[in-house]
């Protein structure tokens, strides 16, 4: 008999943390009881499990008491805020938000790629950012049998990686630019809500994905060079692996989109021997057929927990040099089904416990 857990969704009301209700019913955990917590402007709303009505709950250090588990995306500052309270009650916390991501004691994980890194948990785990997730699983198969030398990425990222609120915004610049209204009067939280100027995202394109920093990156272009490192290699500032990030905010709803460009160590390999360990990693689509014009797309990828691989090709003027186009959810693998999952494979592993 499996062990069945108190567990808690901390940010339960928002874009990650309704999935996360929805993934947790599907998957392989024993809930013994779900509390489901947000800050105190949704506290009440009513919002289902399995069938079962649950109340949202404001969030205080005490709603963490006999909790074993818990799930959390209310922003960095609202993990910071509660997780330690949470570890000190005793539960094991699996974090969506960058708080604790580079923390050296605190696992970040793909669970296909770096399950062991789990076991050197101290009760906060972190789930890596949505771009970083589809990416790693795109490359880790090519890493384990081709080795890797250098990557060069450029994301077309959906606007729900910003929070539901992004996502509404995006829409009604959408509508408004139809009816013929300015649209720039309702951009208030994209690019960033961290920012000073806001721009609309409905026909436009943001290259600005989180904050500038001095270096001339944004904070997601540095998380993804950074996340990548620790994931595969174990140390954030690794040089085994060149990593360089360009991230782009694209007016899609659902599932981020990615080109790219990686060498490997072995230039024996072919297009034909990377799709072929890209297929058979668990959790990988391959949808590579240009003759039938088949490849990810966004559109087909909302509500998947899959990472479809696609457009897989040599640079024929670089010996090892490839291009490959991956399309993920970034609301289930690149967040709620990544969390779900990291806390599948504690219970399984018997860590589900400090
Ligand atoms: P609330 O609905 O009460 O604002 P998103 O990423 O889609 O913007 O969602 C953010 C989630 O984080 C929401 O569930 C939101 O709850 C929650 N949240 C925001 N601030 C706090 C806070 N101070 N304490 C607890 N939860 C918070």
């Amino acid at each position: 008999m499996s062990k069945s857990y108190n567990v808690a969704i901390l940010g339960a009301t928002g874009a990650v943390g309704r999935r996360m209700i929805e993934q947790l019913a599907q998957s392989t955990i024993n809930v013994k009881s779900l509390k489901l917590l947000a800050s105190s402007r949704s506290a009440g709303t009513k919002l289902e499990f399995k069938g079962q009505a649950l109340t949202v709950e404001e969030t205080t250090p005490d709603s963490f008491n006999g909790i074993d588990l818990v799930l959390s995306s209310a922003g960095g500052s609202v993990s910071k805020k509660f997780l330690p309270e949470a570890v000190k009650r005793g539960a094991v916390c699996v974090d969506n938000t960058s708080a604790f991501r580079m923390e050296e004691d605190v696992p970040l994980v793909v669970p296909e790629v770096n399950p062991d890194a789990l076991k050197g948990h101290h009760g906060i785990i972190a789930n890596p950012n949505c771009s970083t997730i589809q990416m790693m699983m795109a490359l880790e198969p090519v890493r384990r049998k081709f080795g890797l030398k250098q990557i060069i990425v450029s994301t077309y990222q959906a606007a729900s990686g910003a929070g539901q609120s992004a996502l509404n915004e995006m829409k009604q610049e959408a509508q408004d630019f139809l009816d013929g209204k300015d649209m720039q009067a309702d951009a208030r939280i994209l690019p960033t809500k961290g920012d000073k100027k806001h721009y609309p995202l409905a026909f436009n394109l943001l290259p600005q994905i989180d904050v500038l920093e001095d270096s001339g990156y944004s904070h997601e272009e540095w998380k993804m060079i950074h996340e990548t490192k620790k994931i595969m290699l174990g140390d954030m500032n690794s040089d085994k692996i060149k990593v360089t990030a360009t991230c782009v905010r694209v007016p899609v709803p659902i599932a981020h989109g990615e080109s790219i460009y990686f060498m490997v160590e072995d230039t024996s390999a072919t297009a034909q021997d990377i799709m072929q360990v890209v297929a058979d990693f668990p959790g990988n689509v391959l949808e590579d057929d240009i003759k039938h014009q088949i490849y990810p797309q966004p559109i087909n990828a909302v509500g998947k927990r899959e990472t479809f691989v696609g457009r897989i090709r040599p640079d024929y003027e670089n010996a090892g040099a490839f291009n490959m186009w991956v399309v993920s959810d970034n609301l289930l693998k690149g967040a709620a089904w990544n969390t779900v999952e990291i806390a599948e494979y504690l219970d399984k592993m018997d860590l589900l416990h400090q």
